[in-house]
């Protein structure tokens, strides 16, 4: 289950897959290391200290990616569309964490991103300075990645762990 390839590897098979088709979801997937590593009190991290999601087998999701999926739909979805599944406006996220890397995501929330092309413009505003968005960041991430690899199901997530003391220690830090 668990492969890790190189950042390089990981590229040419997404570039090989092409853009945003399940399919090419799927292969990306394989080379897309979601496997819990290590945990700090607040979150799962994979190998590499990428944030990811736990599931455990019983269903029940994580507190931060519980907390991704409500800020998802609070932040994101009126663009990106239902359950990371993307609208004719923005980009399927839930293909897209299977694509770029958690550094490239962060980059993009932090200062936006916006193509100009011929029909029409797309942006993606910047929420660097939204604490609603920034203080989630790692959330939305595991949710989408969760969502991205087949792990998480459309919809609201049935179970779900406690929000623990350290993570709710943090996010009243952050959200000061
Ligand atoms: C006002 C609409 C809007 C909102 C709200 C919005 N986005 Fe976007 N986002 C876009 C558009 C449009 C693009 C495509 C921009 C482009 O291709 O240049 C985009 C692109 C992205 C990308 C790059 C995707 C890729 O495949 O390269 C990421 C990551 C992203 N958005 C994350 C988010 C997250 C997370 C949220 C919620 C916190 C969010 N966006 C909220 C409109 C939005």
């Amino acid at each position: 289950m668990k492969t890790t390839l190189s950042l390089g590897a990981m590229v040419s098979l997404a570039l090989m897959a092409g853009a945003s088709s399940l399919a090419s979801a799927e292969a990306a997937a394989q080379g897309v290391d979601v496997a819990v590593a290590s945990s700090d009190g607040i979150r799962s991290f994979n190998a590499e200290d990428v944030p990811t999601f736990d599931i455990a087998e019983d269903g029940t999701v994580d507190w931060p990616t519980f907390s991704g999926y409500r800020r998802y739909q609070s932040e994101c979805h009126v663009c990106h569309g239902p359950d990371g599944m993307g609208s004719s406006y923005a980009p399927a996220l839930k293909d897209s964490v299977m694509r770029i890397d958690y550094y490239t995501f962060l980059e993009t929330i932090a200062n936006g991103k916006q193509e100009v092309g011929a029909a029409k413009t797309l942006v993606m505003p910047a929420f660097g300075t939204n604490a609603n968005v920034m203080c989630y960041v790692d959330d939305i991430w595991t949710y989408l990645r969760a969502r991205g690899t087949g792990a998480l199901d459309r919809g609201r997530p049935a179970k779900r762990a406690d929000k623990s003391p350290e993570y709710a220690e943090v996010e009243k830090t952050c959200m000061e």
